[in-house]
């Protein structure tokens, strides 16, 4: 039986008493312990913290990739660690897009059919989805020309702009990121910064997963995971665009980016970071 869970109206994600445990040859580690975090609905939320905290094991416990050992999850106040594995992969087609720290293409299809095979899954508007696609490639500066490829023919950059389109293609209501700069020169990554900004205002909610400073001054809000649970969280308002288009391309040196910089290394470094 699926249990209800109650969440407010601004709380799109709630866990309880979130637990992952691994174990290896015999060893126990517990990466999540007691883990109770809410994210809210349309938020740009980043997650930071050591390699190895367990932010990819948050972000699939989150998202319903894996199970959590102990807790649950309530997602729009409907608790998945109760869903069956079929009806947990239906719930993730229509409500989740990923952008893995590994980026997992198909090989033996062009980069607009890993796409529109994804969109095909909730879709069968197949022009509609074309369309769209198209959007999005130019948003994050992939050319009819990249598109057309196979993954195998793309760089490792393009393929994770277009690991980023395929995951957006839904329209989800939470688009998962793990690193999702990481293969990204700067002109690249901020196309797709600049993307998620837009999806998260347009109130799709965001949650980004970095080490990257300046990816992750654009959340409005930071958590902190450490030894298993949260320490911490900052407030950083909302990033102000106008203020970065009008530098476009030394957008390190921007007034807002410089003082949301400032604010988040003084809450990481008070962390250890
Ligand atoms: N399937 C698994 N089996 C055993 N241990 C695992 C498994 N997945 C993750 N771990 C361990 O859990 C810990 C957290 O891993 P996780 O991938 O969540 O870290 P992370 O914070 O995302 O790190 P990074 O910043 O390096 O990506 C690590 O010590 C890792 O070795
Ligand atoms: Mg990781």
């Amino acid at each position: 039986m699926e249990q209800a869970v109650t969440a407010s109206e601004q709380t799109i994600i709630q866990t309880n008493k979130l637990c992952k445990t691994f174990s290896t040859g015999g060893v126990q580690q517990h990466v999540l312990k007691n883990l109770d975090l809410s994210i809210n609905r349309g938020d740009f939320t980043v997650i930071m913290g050591a390699s190895g905290a367990g932010k990819s094991t948050l972000l699939y416990a989150l998202s319903g990739m894996d199970k959590p050992t102990l807790g649950k999850v309530a997602f729009d106040g409907r608790d998945i660690t109760a869903l069956s594995n079929d009806r947990l992969a239906v719930f993730r087609r229509k409500n989740c897009g990923f952008i893995f720290q590994q980026i997992y293409l198909m090989d033996n299809m062009s980069l607009m059919d890993n796409v529109l095979a994804s969109g095909l899954l909730v879709s069968r508007d197949r022009k509609a989805l074309a369309q769209r696609a198209r959007e999005l490639f130019g948003q994050v500066g992939l050319s009819e020309q990249d598109w057309r490829k196979f993954p195998a023919q793309l760089s490792g950059g393009e393929a994770q702009r277009g690991a980023v389109v395929r995951a957006l293609i839904n329209k989800p209501a939470v688009l998962f990121a793990d690193e999702p700069t990481g293969a990204l020169n700067s002109t690249s990554g901020t196309a797709v910064l600049d993307l998620l900004t837009q999806i998260s205002r347009d109130g799709q909610s965001v949650v980004l997963v970095t080490h990257d400073i300046r990816s992750a001054c654009r959340g409005n809000r930071v958590l902190y995971l450490q030894d298993g649970s949260l320490q911490g969280e900052l407030d950083l308002g909302w990033y102000e665009e106008e203020g970065i288009r009008a530098k476009a391309g030394d957008d390190i040196e921007n007034d807002t980016v410089v003082r949301r910089t400032e604010r988040l290394r003084g809450f990481l470094a008070d962390r250890g970071w």
